[in-house]
């Protein structure tokens, strides 16, 4: 006999920025802001990150792609490591994450990839703080998830190289 295990998470859906706080509005502007510079000729799917710190220093990212394909790398992960290597004593309280594409149009809050769930994951667990991730797409709709664990359940975590 099987048993199954159900893992529920809850997003919280808002119709548009206006019910954000005006510093989650603001770092989502940000995030906008930052994804006009990014180096996507390939994909020409742009992406802009903002993380809000919590000494409230803001760094930003955006996708940098490269010839050699795999090379290249996403908006999420370009600025946490950026805050790692800037700020690496400093937690990540906010994650704001938004798209544009000239070719496509992006219907819904734009999901992060699972490369870049796992290194949000592990920025959670480094300084023991719970990431808000806001999502946002084309539509004014966004996501706002209230930890990185509940949008990558089961997740390879430190504890599971612990030596026995
Ligand atoms: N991309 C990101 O920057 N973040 C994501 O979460 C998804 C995808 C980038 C990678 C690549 O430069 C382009 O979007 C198309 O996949």
């Amino acid at each position: 006999m099987s048993n199954s295990v159900e893992i529920v998470f809850s997003i919280e859906v808002l119709e548009s920025a206006a019910e954000l706080s005006s510093e989650d509005q603001s770092l989502l502007e940000i995030a906008y802001k930052a994804l006009k510079d990014a180096y996507a000729p390939y994909s020409k799917f742009n992406v802009g990150t903002a993380l809000l710190l919590k000494n409230g220093e803001v760094v930003i990212g955006n996708n940098q792609e490269n010839v050699a394909y795999p090379s290249g790398l996403c908006a999420e992960r370009v600025a946490l490591f950026a805050a790692g290597a800037q700020y690496p004593d400093i937690p990540v309280t906010t994650i704001a994450i938004t798209a544009q594409s000239d070719t496509v149009s992006i219907d819904e809050p734009l999901a992060p990839c699972g490369a870049c769930r796992q290194v949000m994951c592990e920025t959670e667990n480094r300084y023991g703080q719970k990431i808000k991730v806001l999502l946002k797409g084309d539509a004014d709709k966004i996501y706002v998830i209230n930890s990185v664990s509940d949008i990558l359940p089961l997740s390879f975590t430190p504890d599971k190289l612990a030596v026995k």
